[in-house]
């Protein structure tokens, strides 16, 4: 029997349950302890295409460095003023084009919905890597691997998510994944930066969660803190960023407040609402949880490339 994630699309973690989150955990532990001749027959003479139409770091890299580490090689563009989108052609023809010179492909977009658009376009199996602020399913896998793995477990946790709750993507598909869970989530951002209204319904049928203002009040209520960044680029209205911008910061002195296991998670990058200062801490994870982005992403790849799984 094929393994579920065989030539499968990763539009919305929305598609996931339970028992997805743990196959892909377990083959991530398998990856990273396969010796890496092993590893390299596992996507031998695929690959990865990239398209990238805003901008990133962690997540074409670690795409990249994952294919790399399963012996495939990756195409793609990283900067879409440099491709033919430039001169006008449409994302359908660009996805089209990428899906027959390669065998997975992956696209970050500003538009919700340019990744199920783009599924239905391509020939092989799509991965969303971010699609305006709807969702980041690949996100929320790492970001869920990181707390099993530094917290042993999901179930019984307080985590609490603070920052840009309205247009951060990462928040959305983390909830939805959470909502597989039995979770306190605790959501704290400023007013103007709640939760959209029209995916309340959504995230309520999934889990209970309350919402604040402050986070000095609340810090020593966190198993798991996720900090995110202010959206810049997505306000219509600077005044309305200037009102908001650096609203929270995590220093050094706030871990006096919280528990002592607490871990301080962010998908990054990081402005300034995490102090450098923090980094050097045993409760900051921000580094290790990129660096489980390149596994987990190694181990999805590998699963959807190969039938019988590895
Ligand atoms: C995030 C994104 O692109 O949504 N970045 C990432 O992939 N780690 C978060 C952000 O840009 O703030």
């Amino acid at each position: 029997m094929s393994n579920s994630f065989f030539q499968k699309d990763i539009v919305s973690i929305r598609d996931f349950d339970k028992k997805k989150f743990e196959t892909i955990f377990d083959a991530t532990d398998k990856i990273i302890k396969m010796n890496p001749s092993e590893r390299r027959e596992l996507a031998r003479g695929k690959t990865l295409g990239y398209l990238f139409f805003e901008p990133s770091t962690r997540t074409r890299l670690s795409f990249e460095a994952a294919m790399a580490s399963l012996g495939g090689t990756s195409i793609g563009i990283a900067d879409a003023s440099s491709s033919s989108a430039k001169k006008g052609e449409s994302l359908a023809d660009t996805v089209k084009i990428m899906s027959l010179y390669s065998d997975v492909l992956v696209l970050r977009h500003q538009l919700d919905g340019s990744s199920r658009f783009a599924a239905e376009i391509s020939e092989k199996p799509m991965i969303n890597a971010g699609s305006g602020t709807e969702e980041h399913p690949t996100q929320a896998i790492l970001d869920l691997y990181t707390i099993w793995k530094e917290k042993k477990r999901i179930d019984g946790l307080k985590i609490g998510i603070v920052g840009d709750l309205k247009y951060g993507r990462t928040v959305y598909s983390l909830l939805y994944a959470l909502g597989n869970y039995k979770v306190d989530v605790h959501l704290i951002s400023p007013t103007a930066l709640k939760i959209r209204a029209d995916s309340t319904y959504e995230i309520k049928k999934r889990l209970p969660y309350k919402e604040s203002t402050d986070l000095e009040e609340n810090l020593d209520d966190f198993d798991v803190l996720y900090v995110t960044r202010i959206q810049k680029e997505r306000f219509a209205d600077a005044e309305e960023y200037a009102k908001v911008k650096g609203s929270y910061k995590i220093v050094p002195d706030m871990l006096k407040k919280m528990k002592d296991d607490v871990i301080i998670m962010h998908p990054l990058p990081r402005l300034d609402e995490i102090s450098h200062d923090l980094d050097s801490t045993k409760q900051a994870k921000y580094f290790k949880q990129a660096e489980y982005g390149k596994d987990t992403r190694a181990a999805l790849l590998a699963l959807i490339l190969n039938e019988n799984g590895f």
